[in-house]
């Protein structure tokens, strides 16, 4: 399966990719993780985007779209992929249709997750990431780890993620309103588009998630 998981930042993403790609044996691609993997190791890439990151605003498609489709095009995503956060935007969006038709491909479904402002700016006040893996998400109260600020996958040291504060929640959700729920439309003229509330428990929201995408 190709599946593009869509949603407000804070809205559980990251959380129920986790949950999706095992249940359905495809890598899980986040653009947001592989900018901050290129971020700790100091790649060049990495500098460029750590600037726009901070601000809350989308790192240039050129840079984006290629770190991607080169991400995409490794062999354990030969057989699908779980995209979250890419696409981001309508460009981002055909340049993707463009890849997959090039390579006679073609998504399966977009997956909306829906949750409410104030929900969304609790989940990231309170989220904690692994500074060995950002894809090794906890919070403070609904997901807290077993030992305060110790991550239980690895025993990394957890941390606030450096977008996560109150001026850049602010524009992240500008940007995602404005750049990104367009492209919801956009698939929505595609057939693809399934929406399921993101509130309630993680793996309920995983089951309804998979009811979902099975119909
Ligand atoms: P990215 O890392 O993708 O951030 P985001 O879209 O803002 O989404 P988040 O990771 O903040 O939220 P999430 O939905 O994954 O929620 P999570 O599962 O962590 O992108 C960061 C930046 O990178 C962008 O701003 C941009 O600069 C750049 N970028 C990335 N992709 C790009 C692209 N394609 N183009 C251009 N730029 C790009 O959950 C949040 C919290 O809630 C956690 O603490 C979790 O434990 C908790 N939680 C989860 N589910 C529940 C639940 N059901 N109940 C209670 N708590 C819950
Ligand atoms: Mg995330």
């Amino acid at each position: 399966m190709r599946i593009v998981l869509v949603g407000p930042p804070g809205a559980g993403k990251g959380t129920q990719a986790a949950f999706l790609a095992k249940n359905l044996s495809i890598p899980h691609i986040s653009t947001g993780d592989l900018f901050r993997a290129n971020i700790s190791q100091g790649t060049a890439l990495g500098v460029e985007a750590k600037g726009y990151m901070d601000r809350g605003e989308l790192v240039p498609d050129e840079v984006t779209i290629g770190m991607a489709k080169d991400r995409m095009e490794q062999s354990d995503a030969e057989g699908g992929f779980l995209l979250d956060g890419f696409p981001r935007n309508v460009s981002q969006a055909e340049a993707l249709d463009v890849m997959l038709k090039a390579a006679g491909m073609k998504l399966d479904a977009v997956l909306d997750l829906e949750v409410e402002e104030d929900e969304v700016v609790k989940r990231i006040a309170g989220r904690r990431i692994c500074r060995n893996d950002s894809s090794h998400v906890f919070h403070v109260s609904y997901a807290a780890p077993k030992t305060e600020g110790v991550c239980d996958k690895c025993g990394g040291e957890l941390y606030q993620r450096g977008d996560d504060t109150e001026d850049t929640v602010r524009n992240r959700l500008d940007v995602y309103h404005t750049q990104t729920e367009p492209i919801i439309d956009y698939y929505k003229a595609q057939g693809l588009v399934v929406t399921i509330s993101a509130l309630g428990e993680v793996n309920e929201i995983t089951q309804r998630a998979m009811d979902a995408l099975q119909k």
